[in-house]
């Protein structure tokens, strides 16, 4: 059978560990303190976006504007917490199925990377024992612009040595799937179809993907 994807990209948060909940629940706190609004709906808004792009979402959305030095000691504050929730980080935080999936792919020949606008996310590969199963790890650290620029895919792509239109990207947020979009690759939405309009296919159960289908055809054109 051809393989039309050589490569699949992995975001972390919600995708690979429920660490989307503790980001969530850094932020709430965050608003709690700061006497702002932030609910589930627009707690949806701020997956895949990066730490300061987010927390200026939060401010429109309350109509508060800061200074860029106020912006960087809050979103200190809101790391703290959520790397206070990394402390009890355990294998019970895995997406199930998730690294049956990597390694079922891996076992194919398909190379895997994972692409993370998370500064936090090789804390999280390690403490988990995760980050051997990506040839390449792009996060937070390496990256200037926030999804849904392609930037840390098409780095992913790069370092892996696959060109974008044959690379399937795994994404929980609608600013990821742009990305993926953007770079002209594959996706596939993983989360509720609701809040992933624009997912070219959208799953919650990974055992639910035909993967030697998925492999061969990705999600249609990229
Ligand atoms: C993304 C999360 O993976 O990383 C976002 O979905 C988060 O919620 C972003 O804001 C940046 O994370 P960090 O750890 O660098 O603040
Ligand atoms: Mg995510």
């Amino acid at each position: 059978m051809p393989q039309n994807v050589q490569a699949f990209i992995f975001d972390l948060d919600g995708v690979v560990v429920f660490t989307d909940k503790y980001h969530y629940l850094g932020w709430k706190k965050l608003a709690d303190d700061q006497g702002w609004e932030l609910d589930e709906y627009l707690g949806h808004q701020l997956r895949g976006v990066s730490r300061i792009p987010a927390l200026e979402i939060i401010l429109e959305h309350n109509g508060v504007e800061l200074l860029e030095e106020e912006k960087h000691r809050l979103a200190d504050i809101k790391n703290e917490y959520y790397r206070a929730f990394l402390q009890d980080i355990s294998t019970n935080d895995l997406y199930p199925g998730a690294v049956e999936l990597i390694k079922a792919v891996r076992e194919r020949g398909v190379r895997t990377a994972l692409a993370s606008a998370s500064k936090n996310a090789g804390t999280v590969l390690d403490a988990l024992g995760l980050t051997l199963l990506f040839d390449a790890v792009v996060t937070g650290n390496d990256i200037s612009r926030s999804k849904p620029d392609p930037e840390v895919f098409l780095i992913s792509a790069e370092r892996l040595g696959v060109s974008p239109e044959r690379c399937l990207v795994f994404e929980d947020a609608y600013s990821g799937i742009e990305a993926a979009i953007n770079a002209g690759m594959h996706a596939v939405g993983v989360g509720d179809r609701e809040r992933l309009p624009n997912a070219p296919l959208c799953v919650t159960d990974y055992g639910e993907l035909a993967l030697d289908d998925l492999i061969a055809r990705g999600t249609g054109t990229p």
